[in-house]
C-alpha cells in the first residue's frame, strides 16, 4: 500500500539539532522510500499565533526552506510549500473548529506550556493551533505524520476530529485517520544545559542548543560547555535515571551515527567526558557543518527559494482545494 506523508515545521528561526534528529532527518528518509508521497509544509500560519516581525518572518520562511533543502529534501521528489500560500488550510481549519470540542482542546499540554501563566492574554489562534494542524494533515488524505514526541497529543486530537467529522456527516472514510510516525529512539533531544528540558528554539540560552546554522567553532564550544556529571561515561546496562545529560549526549551521538545506544555505551564506557565530547563534536561538525554551509549559500539565492515555494504551493493547492470543495459539499454549502 502506498503511503502519504505530511509534516510541518514552524518558520520561527533557530532550527536546531532537535528539529533535525526528531523530524527533518526522518523526512529525508521517507522521501527516498518507495511508494511514498511526501508533502512538507512550512507552517507560517502557525507561526503567527505568537507575535512575529514581518521582515523576520519572511526571512525565517526562507531559512526553514533552505534548511529543508540543505538537509536533503528535494522539491522534485516532495511537495514543499508554505501554508499561507494555500487558502484551503485556513478554510478547512474553520470548518474543523466547529467539529472539535472545547473539552478536547482544553487538554492540550502544549497550549498550557506556551500560554504560560497569563492564559487570558494568549491569542485565540494559539488555543486553536491544533485544529489548524489537523486541517493541514487531513486535507491531503495523509496516512502517516512524522513528528517528534512532543506532537503526539496533537496527532491524537487530529484523529478524533477526523472520526467525528466522518460520523457527524455520515461520510465514512472521507477524512483519512492518520497514524503518527514517531521514532522509537531519540525522538526527544534535550537541552545541552539541562537534560530534563527539551532542546528548543525558544530557550533564551543559545548554549542550550546546536543550531543548524552554527559553524564548526560554535559547535565545538557548545559541546565543550554542555552540562555533564562527575562520573565516568556509563556502561550499557546502567540506569540513567540520575544522569539525563549523559544520556542525552549519548543519544545525540547514537542518532547521528545511526547506531544503537548500547553500541555507543560500549564504545565509551568508563572513559571520561572530555574524551567523549571530543568525538561527539567531531561527529556533529561532520554532519551539521555541511548543512550549515549550504543553508548560508542558499540564503543568497532568494529567487530560487521563492520559486520552489511558489511551485510547491501550486501543487499543494491542486490537491487541497479539491478536498475542501468536497468537504463543503458534504456540509451542505
Ligand atoms: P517546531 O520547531 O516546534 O515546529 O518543530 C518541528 C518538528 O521538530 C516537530 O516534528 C517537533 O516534534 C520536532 N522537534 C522539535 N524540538 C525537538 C526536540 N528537542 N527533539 C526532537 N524533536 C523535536
Ligand atoms: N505543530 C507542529 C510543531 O510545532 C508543526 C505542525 C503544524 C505540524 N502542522 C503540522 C506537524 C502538521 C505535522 C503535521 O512542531
Amino acid at each position: 500500500m502506498s503511503k502519504k506523508i505530511f509534516s510541518g515545521v514552524q518558520p520561527s528561526g533557530n532550527l536546531h539539532l532537535g528539529n533535525y534528529l526528531g523530524a527533518i532527518k526522518n523526512f529525508v528518509e521517507l522521501q527516498n522510500e518507495k511508494n511514498t508521497e511526501c508533502v512538507y509544509c512550512i507552517v507560517d500560519l502557525h507561526a503567527i499565533t505568537v507575535k512575529q516581525d514581518p521582515k523576520e518572518l519572511r526571512r525565517n520562511i526562507r531559512e526553514t526552506l533552505a534548511a529543508f533543502i540543505a538537509s536533503g529534501l528535494n522539491e522534485n521528489k516532495s511537495i514543499i510549500f508554505n501554508q499561507s500560500s494555500v487558502p484551503a488550510h485556513s478554510e478547512c481549519a474553520w470548518i474543523l473548529s466547529c467539529i472539535a470540542r472545547m473539552g478536547w482542546l482544553n487538554r492540550m499540554t502544549q497550549f498550557k506550556e506556551k500560554a504560560g501563566k497569563d492564559k487570558e492574554k494568549a491569542s485565540v489562534g494559539l488555543y486553536a493551533y491544533p485544529v489548524l494542524m489537523a486541517a493541514d494533515i487531513l486535507l491531503y488524505d495523509t496516512t502517516h505524520v512524522p513528528v517528534g514526541d512532543d506532537q503526539k497529543q496533537h496527532l491524537e486530537l487530529c484523529r478524533d476530529i477526523a472520526q467525528r467529522f466522518n460520523n457527524d456527516f455520515e461520510a465514512p472514510n472521507f477524512l483519512k485517520v492518520p497514524e503518527p510516525l514517531i521514532q522509537k529512539h531519540f525522538s526527544r533531544i534535550m537541552s545541552l544545559k539541562d537534560g530534563e528540558k527539551k532542546m528548543s528554539k525558544s530557550d533564551e540560552s543559545d548554549l542550550s542548543r546546536i543550531n543548524l546554522t552554527d559553524d564548526k567553532d560554535k559547535i565545538i564550544n557548545k559541546i565543550k560547555k554542555a552540562k555533564t556529571d562527575t562520573m565516568p561515561m556509563p556502561k550499557k546496562d546502567e540506569n540513567f535515571k540520575n544522569r539525563p545529560e549523559a544520556l542525552n549526549l549519548l543519544e545525540i551521538y547514537s542518532s547521528l551515527s545511526n547506531q544503537s545506544l548500547e553500541k555507543s555505551c560500549d564504545e565509551f564506557a568508563g572513559k571520561n567526558f572530555s574524551f567523549f565530547k571530543e568525538k561527539l563534536s567531531y561527529l556533529i561538525v561532520e554532519k551539521i557543518e555541511p548543512i550549515s554551509k549550504e543553508i548560508k549559500r542558499l540564503l543568497n539565492e532568494e529567487k530560487h527559494l521563492d520559486k520552489i515555494l511558489l511551485e510547491g504551493g501550486e501543487k499543494a493547492n491542486e490537491f487541497a482545494s479539491t478536498k475542501v470543495k468536497e468537504m463543503k459539499k458534504i456540509i451542505g454549502f
